[in-house]
């Protein structure tokens, strides 16, 4: 049985794929488009997994679409009755998304070029949340579990509170419009000038700067009630009176008008504008420390009620807000919960996966437990052989070494170079699910290495001096070297460093001694684990830095993008399959932006 999800004219558009309720593939539109957190509808990546899996649209049984303007219906119209004056924009909104809905089996049909009619499967609409909550708990390994997603809004609700048994979900309760933990999170990186679509993790990485200095305000700004439930002061807001405005920005990312009224500016003083990094003050350090602190208080207040409702002690969290892998590092800590799963894709990208589980698990398919990240786009050892012809034809004037290598010796060679404080490109496999490089798609260096991430940020991602750096470390070294022997597979946790390790970790252990942990398993991951124990081997520290293989653009998909983001940038090597490129790095190659361009553009359908 075939089953299709989407994402679609949401942020974060995406395709996945169930077959006998298995996943087969799972795709984010933006990495083949490349347009950062896209929305729309989500063509070239519903073709790319059918392809992946080798069907046709023919063939699909069902299609899931992660969205019913049906549902919440109750607190819809409780929200009208009690608020007609401001109803006004938003509900010419939820008209507009309804119409972008509206001929999803014809927009299925355009986009795979096929014929009207080509499509037998019955189209099923299941709530945002409830694809959230499907994504987080039947992807997981629990047979029972609490599960909560937060986010911004999906389907007039914020919160879902759940209980997951065997293959179905019970919803405890909701938080519906206008109150939500994601608009907060956002509206506040808005104020200090984080105003892109997805910056709300560059403030997360900014917190530990500041002091929660402001944190009696936070305290007035997001309300905790009982139950588990929560409300802002909405006259710090205006997206209830304004409506959720978006369009899209001059890279055509999606883009939020501001969210925050001027009132705010009386507690705070000046929003800052949106700008270079140096123009950062203190007080907006404070800030984001002070937004952090409240959002990890409000983490705890709903998971301890989801518990005592509850009594369970796994927890499976999904929505955007669960991209807070500080907030979620610290469930474990100050909850009765033991054991947490998020999936890789928590945020609206992953409701495609979950409305694909939801709709399989209700035509009766059995659970499938996703244990890594690779489900997207891969290549043939033929195709990266061609594109690396290409790419050593195009630069035959510039100082490069090619050699294919037999694994063994590929890992300790790579591994040697990492060791000696060379930073390598490693594309292998499948591309991975969600917003992480995980070990398909990765820039890999040393991590202890004095000055790396300094040289990172500078020289090879172009981006803010206190943007922290991750490690991936062998599963079972965890507890060596950070507070905690907690698995996470999808870097979604954040743990203290342990006092003896940081200075080994200099490179990717971040200003507060903790570390945005990726857990690598032996089995789920054997190329990547194979590495990092060479590494280990060779240098005493089973861990390397592992940042997404990219430069201010989405994570590469293709061999040719690897290899264009290898010749524009300060990479010393890049490793594709079995194949090891190295340059010099004295002698740059030359940037020859138009072959860039044109490789940039090409998708592997
Ligand atoms: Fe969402």
């Amino acid at each position: 049985m075939l089953v299709l999800g989407i994402n679609a004219h949401h942020a974060d558009a995406a395709a996945a794929l169930y077959a006998d309720g298995r996943l087969v593939a799972a795709v984010a539109e933006e990495r083949l488009n490349r347009i950062k957190h896209c929305a729309g509808f989500p063509a070239l990546a519903v073709a790319e997994v059918l392809r992946i899996a080798g069907v046709s649209l023919a063939d699909l049984d069902e299609v899931g679409i992660a969205r019913d303007s049906r549902a919440n219906l109750v607190a819809k119209a409780g929200y009208v009755l009690k608020h007609l004056g401001g109803i006004g924009k938003v509900a010419k909104k939820r008209i507009k998304d309804r119409a972008g809905l509206a001929g999803l089996e014809e927009q299925l049909c355009e986009a795979l070029g096929a014929p009207r009619g080509n499509l037998r499967a019955k189209v099923r609409r299941v709530e945002h949340h409830v694809s959230h909550a499907a994504s987080a708990f039947l992807c997981s390994p629990f047979e029972r579990a609490a599960v909560l997603t937060l986010d911004g809004f999906g389907d007039f609700a914020s919160c879902l509170a759940a209980v997951g048994e065997s293959s179905k979900l019970k919803p405890l309760w909701r938080v519906t419009y206008p109150h939500s933990l994601g608009i907060l999170y956002t509206a506040i990186c808005q104020f200090i000038g984080y105003d892109r679509y997805g910056d709300e993790g560059k403030v997360m990485g900014l917190a530990p700067y500041g002091e929660p200095k402001y944190a009696a305000f936070f305290e007035r700004l997001l309300r905790f009630k009982a139950g588990g439930r929560f409300e802002l002061d909405l006259s710090y807001f205006n997206h209830h009176t304004e409506g959720v405005e978006t369009g899209t920005d001059e890279y055509g990312s999606p883009h939020f008008e501001h969210l925050f009224t001027r009132l705010l500016s009386k507690e705070l003083g000046p929003p800052r504008a949106h700008g270079p990094a140096e123009t950062i003050t203190q007080r907006d350090r404070d800030i984001a420390a002070s937004l952090q602190h409240r959002l990890e208080q409000a983490f705890v207040h709903i998971a301890r009620a989801l518990h005592a409702k509850t009594g369970l002690t796994d927890l499976c969290l999904a929505g955007g807000v669960a991209l807070n892998s500080v907030a979620n590092g610290k469930l474990l800590e100050q909850t009765p919960f033991k054991r947490l799963y998020v999936q890789p894709a928590a945020g609206d990208d992953g409701t495609a996966i979950g409305v694909a589980a939801y709709v399989s698990a209700k035509a009766g398919q059995p659970r499938f437990e996703v244990r890594h990240a690779a489900w997207g786009s891969r290549f043939t050892d033929e195709e990266i052989a061609r594109e690396i012809g290409d790419f050593v034809g195009a630069h035959h004037a510039a100082p490069l070494k090619v050699t294919q290598l037999a694994e063994a010796n590929l890992l300790r060679e790579t591994a040697a170079e990492i060791a000696q404080g060379k930073v390598v490109g490693w594309f292998q496999g499948a591309m991975e699910w969600g917003p992480r490089a995980l070990g398909q798609r990765s820039i890999l260096a040393h991590p202890g290495h004095p000055g790396m991430k300094e040289l990172l940020n500078a020289r090879i991602k172009h981006r803010e001096s206190f943007r922290p750096f991750a490690p991936s470390i062998l599963e079972e070294r965890l507890s060596d070297y950070f507070e905690s022997g907690h698995p996470s597979p999808f870097m979604l946790m954040v743990y203290r460093t342990r006092a003896a390790k940081r200075a080994e970790l200099a490179a990717v252990n971040h200003v507060d001694n903790t570390g945005r942990v990726q857990t690598v398993n032996k089995y789920d991951l054997p190329l990547y684990h194979g590495l990092i124990s060479e590494f280990g081997r060779q240098t005493g520290t089973p861990v390397l830095l592992n940042t997404s293989f990219n430069e201010n653009e989405p994570i590469v998909c293709t061999p040719a993008q690897a290899l264009d983001c290898f010749a524009r940038t300060q990479l010393d090597a890049v490793v594709l399959g079995r194949h090891l490129i190295l340059k010099d790095a004295q002698r740059p190659l030359a940037n020859e932006k138009q072959q860039a361009r044109k490789r940039n553009n090409r998708v592997p359908i």
